[in-house]
């Protein structure tokens, strides 16, 4: 039996912060249930090592900095149509607020909003989004709470990207276009490793959560794949939180 409300077979579907985390799981995942996937991201080598990982044929990458009108113009002139689009790429910054500076703000937001915001408006544009077709944006807990210390402006950036999915779900429905976002909490990717917050500490925030983990990049995959799917055709405009049960 072959019944899979979820199949993304057919579907082309494209995904940004591919090399890492939650955006490679994503396209791994994508690939898996059928879809042909573009990738990109700015490291060749490891964007060519979730390349490597897709199951499946007719998939394609390309390397851009996404903050940069040269990169999304080329991932705008490179793509087909797609089916999906998963804008995930972004980055994390902890700054006590008393610290923080516009350049710090400049830099959070030009990864986390603009570049986002500026390719899903020019692949509108360029007509290149299918009819049926959704985006989901993946925005963090840390835009709808103020739950860790330090994180006002990465806070903020996820806070616009809620308000913008909303916004965005309004006005592309007219084109049969959806557009939702997930919420996840603390994910076990790069992008938390990096910090100044030390694996003790780590642990000791786990306990925080409900279900006493951190998610993986697979919990998150799967909320999206399901945005991306027919399986949430009547869905838009939505915020999908996964995580653990922190916010409860
Ligand atoms: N991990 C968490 O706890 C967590 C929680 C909530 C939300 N999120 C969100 O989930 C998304 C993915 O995060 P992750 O945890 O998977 O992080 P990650 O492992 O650090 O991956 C970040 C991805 O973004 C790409 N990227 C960053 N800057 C870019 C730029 N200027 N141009 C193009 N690509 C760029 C990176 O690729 P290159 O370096 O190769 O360019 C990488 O593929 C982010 O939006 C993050 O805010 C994460």
């Amino acid at each position: 039996m072959n019944y899979n409300p979820f199949s993304l077979a057919g579907k082309m579907v494209f995904v940004t912060g591919a090399s890492s985390g939650i955006g490679r799981q994503t396209a791994i995942e994508c690939s898996k249930l059928g879809a042909k996937v573009i990738i990109t991201a700015r490291n060749e080598e490891r964007l060519q090592e979730t390349y490597n990982n897709l199951q499946g044929d007719g998939h394609s990458m390309v390397l851009a900095d996404l903050t940069t009108s040269e990169g999304l113009d080329n991932i705008v002139s490179v793509v087909s149509e797609l089916d999906g689009i998963v804008l995930c790429a972004g980055r994390a910054m902890t700054s006590p607020f008393q610290f923080n500076t516009r350049e710090k703000y400049d830099d959070v937001f030009n990864v986390n909003f603009f570049s986002p915001v500026e390719l899903l408006r020019l692949l509108v544009k360029k007509k290149k989004i299918a009819k049926g077709g959704s985006v989901v944006f993946v925005s963090s807990v840390g835009g709808v709470l103020g739950f860790t210390l330090g994180n006002s402006i990465y806070g903020a950036s996820k806070a616009a990207i809620n308000s913008t999915m909303k916004f965005c779900a309004r006005e592309l429905a007219p084109k049969k276009i959806r557009v939702n976002s997930v919420n996840p909490g603390m994910v076990n990717t790069p992008l938390i490793k990096g910090g100044t917050i030390s694996a003790e500490q780590h642990q000791a925030d786990m306990e925080r959560y409900p279900l006493k983990r951190y998610g993986e990049p697979e919990d998150i995959a799967h909320g999206i794949v399901y945005l991306l799917s027919d399986a949430s055709s009547w869905v838009t405009g939505h915020s999908l939180v996964i995580d653990g049960g922190i916010t409860i």
